[in-house]
């Protein structure tokens, strides 16, 4: 093996193409593997298949480090350890699907069985405890004919990132959650991510169904945090002279509380957190639980969403309009899923109100869902010309 070893990653999306990014621009050999053509070719001429800030700083600066390929199987044989970033979209009941995850197993498989010497397999999609011991690791021993634990190593090691500041999280981790199948490949695992992030993060290091269920208690206990100070927030507002910020600022002084992720403001939305935390509730009816602690908070986001909607269409005048200003979950995203300020105007506009909105970056992902339904205002100013009652929902400092 080389001074690093050579990683490949699985998956070319929203956190694949930062993550390979990320190992290129610390000097790794890393080969991308996806099964678009469209993405492979992108990722070739250095170009971001997705939006990220400092994406394509990071991919124009790789050099010959990063290479893509649409042959998972070759990837393999050409690396010493894999990322898995598939997706695996919730199911109906709010579990997670690991269908690709089989699928691209199985290719892994096949590389594994071709190569000679030890593999470092990492899944890092999102997955439901008991997925990466009795999902993939049966499907990587029967394609490769080799032994978990002797010829190749598994680890579930999922990333905590918020789309707009991939890299950055990426590259200084609030902590690293290794779950091992074994030391060797735990020990491999963490001294490849120390060579990778800026910072000194400690390493929670686990076996392997701790650290699924860690990754989405850790999230499903954010969202708790966020529904809590949005509950604080409505209650604060109709008691006079209450201020949600000077309550939960005090509350956050107490150490067992502290203070992030309490601020009273709109719902939670995104990829993870929504999803993460209604897996908590299928895990826990699944083993014969009540999931009501997880329920109650996917409820009550949703009836921040309508709260706010009735909250505007109550300030719109007869006959007025209305302008949104934000629509991806986050600044520096262009991500709508379950983001507050998409599903105001989505509301509002089924309500029959006069929208205006506006984003640097989510009009056209808007723009898919609800067409020319509402207005789309090119600058902040144009949208607030149009309206009666505007309202802010995303934090984006940065923009005009
Ligand atoms: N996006 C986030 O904010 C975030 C954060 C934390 C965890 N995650 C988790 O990471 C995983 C990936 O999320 P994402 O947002 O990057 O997804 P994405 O949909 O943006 O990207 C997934 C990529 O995988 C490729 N792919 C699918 N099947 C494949 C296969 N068999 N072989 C090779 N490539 C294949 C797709 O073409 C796509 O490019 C999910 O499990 C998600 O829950 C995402």
């Amino acid at each position: 093996m080389a001074d690093k070893p050579r990683v490949s990653v699985i998956g070319l999306g929203k956190l694949g193409a930062c993550i390979a990014a990320c190992f290129a621009h610390k000097g790794f050999s890393v080969v991308g593997a996806d099964v678009s053509a469209k993405t492979v070719d992108m990722v070739n001429q250095h170009q971001p298949p997705v939006f990220e800030p400092q994406l394509g700083e990071l991919m124009a600066g790789s050099g010959d480090r990063l290479r893509a390929t649409q042959d998972v199987a070759q990837a393999i044989v050409d690396t010493d350890a894999t990322l898995i970033v598939v997706p695996t979209p919730s199911t109906e009941e709010g579990g997670f699907s690991i269908d690709y995850v089989i699928e691209a197993a199985r290719s892994i498989g096949r590389g594994l069985k071709a190569k000679d010497g030890y593999h470092l397999v990492v899944l890092t999609s999102t997955v439901l405890p008991g997925s990466t011991e009795y999902g993939m690791i049966p499907v990587l021993e029967r394609e490769s004919g080799k032994r978990c634990g002797q010829d190749f190593g598994v680890c579930y090691s999922p990333e905590f990132i918020a789309l707009g500041q991939v890299i950055k999280d990426f590259l200084n981790p609030e902590f690293l959650l290794i779950g091992e199948q074994d030391e060797r490949a735990g020990e491999m695992l963490a001294s490849i991510y120390l060579a990778v992030c800026d910072n000194q993060p400690k390493i929670a290091r686990m076996n392997l169904v701790n650290s699924e269920l860690t990754k989405i208690s850790v999230n499903a206990y954010v969202t708790m945090r966020i529904s809590f100070a949005n509950m604080v927030a409505s209650l604060s507002e109709q008691l006079p002279g209450g201020d949600v910020d000077t309550v939960t600022g005090a509350l956050g002084l107490d150490t067992r509380i502290g203070s992030r992720y309490l601020k009273g403001a709109v719902a939670f939305g995104g990829p993870c957190f929504p999803r993460d935390n209604q897996a908590l509730a299928y895990l826990a009816r699944q083993l014969g639980q009540t999931g009501a602690l997880a329920e109650a908070v996917h409820a009550y986001n949703a009836s921040s969403n309508q709260k706010l909607a009735d909250r505007v269409l109550e300030a719109i005048p007869k006959g007025g309009s209305v302008s949104v200003l934000g629509l991806s979950y986050k600044p520096d995203s262009n991500v709508i899923e379950e983001a507050p300020g998409f599903l105001l105007a989505k509301k509002l506009v089924e309500s029959g109100a006069t929208v205006t909105v506006h984003d640097p970056m989510a009009m056209d992902a808007v723009r898919r869902v609800l067409g020319d339904r509402v207005k789309y205002a090119a600058t902040v100013d144009e949208a607030m010309a149009a309206a009666d009652v505007i309202v802010i929902t995303n934090p984006d400092r940065n923009r005009p």
